[in-house]
């Protein structure tokens, strides 16, 4: 018997839209990698979350920054929201960024978190100066950033992703919503995008972790980047009021295979 580890990214459940291609998504042998943007409330993500629990073998999420949104109503956000977050998928048995490495076949699946820290920016601007001249900023900057020091907060996912991956051996694919490696960014149409898009600390993960494939998101670009040998895949579904894609982009499969075995 054939099986399928999948990976999908920015579900966005909230569009009905999408919820009906979520729907349909369904595996009962196979492993599913949710890579983030699920939903942006906690009980619409563990429903989301659940649903697909009961019909893939094993789950596996990281967050993205639509699930690290904080309204002012709110009783928990900033890291507690992040832990809350976790208890309340691991209680469902999803896999996630603080659980062991999952084995699927002969890789080993690394759920990681690592967030951003603005190192993507112009040269000669502080991120502080980044963000002020931004023509296009995201939303972390009224729903993270108040609640939490982002780029501090990046540095202690750094290091405690590193310790993680650094006892893992042999072939590895990487799990992250924002993409490791800068070249992602660069089909944005608003370069700006890319300073909430990820780090220059995990620049050198791929091959230094041995990644047969990294998987993310963010983006809304659901294409492939091939950085040191190592093939970078997007696997978001996006929303209804994305840009339209190229048409090359059409024909790749989604939700995406990753390892067959
Ligand atoms: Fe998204």
């Amino acid at each position: 018997m054939t099986r399928t580890l999948w990976a999908v990214s920015d579900l966005h459940v909230t569009f009905a839209a999408n919820q009906a291609i979520v729907d349909k998504l369904s595996g009962p042998h196979d492993w599913l990698i949710v890579a983030g943007d699920v939903a942006e409330k906690i009980p619409d993500i563990v429903r989301a979350m659940k649903s697909l629990v009961q019909r893939f073998a094993k789950v596996i999420w990281v967050p993205g920054n639509h699930e690290l949104f904080n309204r002012k109503s709110d009783r928990i956000n900033g890291k507690a929201r992040y832990r809350a977050l976790v208890g309340e998928l691991r209680a469902i048995g999803v896999v996630t960024p603080e659980d062991p490495f999952p084995v699927f076949g002969p890789v080993t699946v690394c759920p990681l978190f690592t967030l951003y820290d603005y190192s993507w920016r112009p040269l000669g601007l502080t991120a502080k100066q980044a963000i002020e001249r931004a023509t296009v900023v995201l939303d972390d900057e009224l729903a993270i950033s108040p609640y939490v020091n982002v780029e501090q907060w990046c540095r202690e996912r750094v290091e405690y992703s590193q310790a993680r991956l650094d006892e893992v051996s042999g072939p590895t694919v990487l799990v992250n919503h924002w993409p490791l490696v800068v070249e992602p960014t660069h089909r944005l149409r608003s370069r700006d995008v890319a300073l909430w898009s990820g780090t220059d600390l995990t620049r050198d993960w791929a091959v230094k972790y041995r990644a047969q494939m990294v998987v993310h998101g963010h983006l809304h670009i659901p294409a492939e980047t091939r950085v040191d040998g190592v093939s970078h895949v997007e696997v978001s579904l996006g929303t209804p009021f994305d840009p339209p894609l190229p048409a090359s982009f059409a024909s790749r499969p989604w939700p995406f295979p990753v390892v067959r075995v």
